[in-house]
């Protein structure tokens, strides 16, 4: 998704903007550019349609100097990928500004703009903001008033970094939904979109709230809100390591990551479990009493995330009494409903900025749930500032935009949580000491998955050629197989569905034939002979059937039937394991596809848009 970053300093900030976009690349965008204040006080702009590398390209050939500057990496979302959209925009060379976020009334802005004689050369949303801030400045006595001033009039979310000859020691920051956070250095300041955009020059940071208006000079930054009121925000040091972006031995980020999962799982239960019980790991305040008055718990989550969530509720509600729903945040934000007491709302995220769940979580606290939880892979995030409590897990940054260490990492977290509930309630079913032994095993189990590599890159090859597939599972397989069918589809661009494997015969029966490969996950569950009863359905419709099956269940190879045998494993951590085949097919088959696996065409990490 878009990112900003700004600088204003005592030395030239070309080079850091650049240092910083590169940072900002994990999170995905089409194209890149930067404006700073030159020699002359003029606005000098590069922009450049793709890889921060050809906006380089592009300043050695023009090269660009000044002290203060703004840039930024963009994601389309009004307006083609191209060079003539892409940030900063201008208004007739007065003012430059980079925004991430949506306006959502910018086209009636746009057309009052027009009325009164400004000219557009783009097709976004940005650029209404850079006039509406031109004329603002008509009747305002200052840049920082003239921002004030135009975002009153705008609907939507913003991050906002603005700059213009008039005030040539000023850099103005705004935020309103989209993040940003302030840098602070010596005798420089900086802002960006998340604090690996700034880590080389500072571990010094700000994080603004919404509705929050900065003015940075080299040696000042002040923070006012909506009413002009200066206010005091905490300055916070950052324990964050910049992104190892060292591939080693690997030739993609996902695959790294796909191999990192032993460590990663390792790393997130390290110190966290007793001979038979579950220390207390979630971070903030009254964790027990609230663990002890939860009723039910209600998750929200996007994509991969939310496939976590669901995998939970199974075992939340076989493991305990405490009931559990789940839903996509995009969906819950928008919807009413009536309120419970004793609602545990937790949130889980890699990113912890997703806007959608953050807009889920706002909502929540207004609703007074009993207390809001996150669990989260980055410690600094939106989400973890916004809850109560928080579970980290701990996997370490994930590059690729396809997420797959942090899947599984959730799942250990949750496992973890729905085991503390247990524990604070009580447990007289022996769950906890059934979770930790099993979670102990987890990071042998995975390695050993992992060493079906080789086999799972030939069976790749049946699904080079095709355009179709369906991925079947039963009880907590079926979200392993949603988001198996989810890594398919978002890297190796195959059309690919999951269903719960009882509900084919109701209407995708019909799809089956010899160009629509199946794939299920076949562990020794309770649910196995139901599973393979639906297989004998696609089998003699001349399915073909690609398995995940544990070598206990007697499902063999035969014509039409490909078998991957999986090492016999308990029932409460199989969805974790049986994930690691399922972003092995993916990779392999979009290795195959040659698609750009790490960065797949139109999807970001970091979505920070609604
Ligand atoms: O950072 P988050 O976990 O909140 O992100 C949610 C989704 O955007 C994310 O899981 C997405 O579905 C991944 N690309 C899936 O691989």
């Amino acid at each position: 998704m878009c990112g900003i970053v700004g600088a204003i300093a005592q030395r030239p900030v070309v080079e850091i903007l650049l240092e910083g976009l590169r940072r900002l690349e994990y999170r995905g965008y089409d194209s890149a550019g930067v404006a700073v204040l030159d020699a002359n006080n003029t606005i000098q702009r590069t922009r450049a349609l793709g890889r921060v590398a050809a906006l380089e390209e592009k300043l050695q050939q023009q090269p660009a100097r000044g002290m203060v500057g703004i840039s930024h990496t963009r994601w389309a979302t009004h307006g083609e990928p191209s060079e003539r959209n892409a940030h900063p925009h201008l208004s007739s060379n007065h003012i430059a500004i980079v925004h991430n976020g949506i306006i959502e009334n910018y086209e009636e802005l746009r057309e009052a703009l027009i009325s009164k004689g400004y000219h557009f050369e783009s097709e976004t949303d940005t650029e209404v903001v850079a006039h509406l801030i031109e004329e603002t400045l008509k009747t305002e006595s200052s840049l920082f008033d003239a921002v004030k001033a135009a975002t009153k009039q705008l609907r939507g979310a913003y991050a906002l970094g603005v700059i213009s000859p008039d005030e040539p020691d000023t850099l103005i920051a705004t935020r309103k939904g989209s993040p940003l956070i302030v840098g602070l250095g010596l005798g420089e300041n900086f802002i960006g979109s998340d604090v690996q955009a700034m880590l080389p020059v500072t571990n010094r940071f700000i994080y603004l709230e919404n509705g929050d208006f900065v003015k940075l000079s080299r040696h000042s930054v002040e923070i006012f809100d909506t009413e002009g009121k200066k206010l005091d925000r905490p300055i916070k040091e950052s324990k964050a390591c910049s992104l190892d972006s060292d591939l080693g031995e690997f030739r993609h980020y996902m695959m790294k990551e796909i191999h990192e999962q032993p460590q990663s799982v390792q790393n997130t239960l390290e110190g966290r479990l007793g001979r038979d019980t579950i220390k207390q790991c979630i971070e903030g305040e009254n964790v027990l009493e609230t663990l002890q008055q939860v009723k039910e718990v209600q998750i929200i989550a996007c994509g991969t995330s939310y496939h976590a969530g669901l995998i939970a509720r199974y075992w939340l509600e076989s493991m305990t009494d405490i009931s559990c729903s789940v839903e996509v945040a995009s969906e819950y934000r928008y919807r009413r409903q009536p309120q419970r007491d004793g609602v545990l709302f937790v949130t889980i995220s890699q990113s912890g900025e997703t806007a959608d769940t953050l807009a889920a979580l706002e909502k929540a606290k207004s609703n007074k749930c009993l207390a809001t939880l996150t669990i989260c892979n980055v410690a600094e995030s939106s989400l973890i500032r916004e809850s109560d409590l928080s579970l980290m897990t701990v996997a370490g940054a994930e590059i690729g935009v396809a997420s797959t260490k942090a899947f599984t990492t959730q799942l250990v977290c949750l496992q973890l949580l729905v085991g503390l509930l247990a524990q604070a309630n009580g447990d007289s079913l022996g769950v906890v000491a059934n979770i930790v032994t099993n979670l102990k095993k987890l990071p042998v189990l995975l390695e050993s998955v992992l060493d079906k590599d080789a086999e799972i890159e030939i069976l790749a090859e049946h699904f080079a050629e095709k355009n179709h597939a369906l991925f079947l599972g039963r009880g907590d397989q079926y979200p392993v197989a949603m988001e198996g069918a989810l890594k398919l589809k978002e890297i190796s661009y195959i059309h690919a569905e999951a269903y719960p494997a009882g509900e084919l015969k109701h209407g995708p029966l019909a799809l089956v034939d010899n160009e629509m490969p199946i794939v299920a996950v076949a562990p020794n569950t309770t649910l196995i002979e139901k599973l393979k009863s639906n297989l004998e359905e696609v089998r003699s419709r001349g399915g073909e059937l690609y398995l995940f099956a544990d070598k206990k269940v007697g499902i063999s190879q035969k014509d039409n039937i490909h078998v991957v045998e999986m090492e016999d494993v308990p029932e409460t951590i199989a969805p974790i394991i049986y994930t690691i085949p399922l972003q092995l097919l993916s990779y392999y088959v979009a290795v195959l596809k040659g698609t750009d696996v790490d960065k797949p065409r139109n999807l970001a990490k970091s979505v920070t848009v609604e």
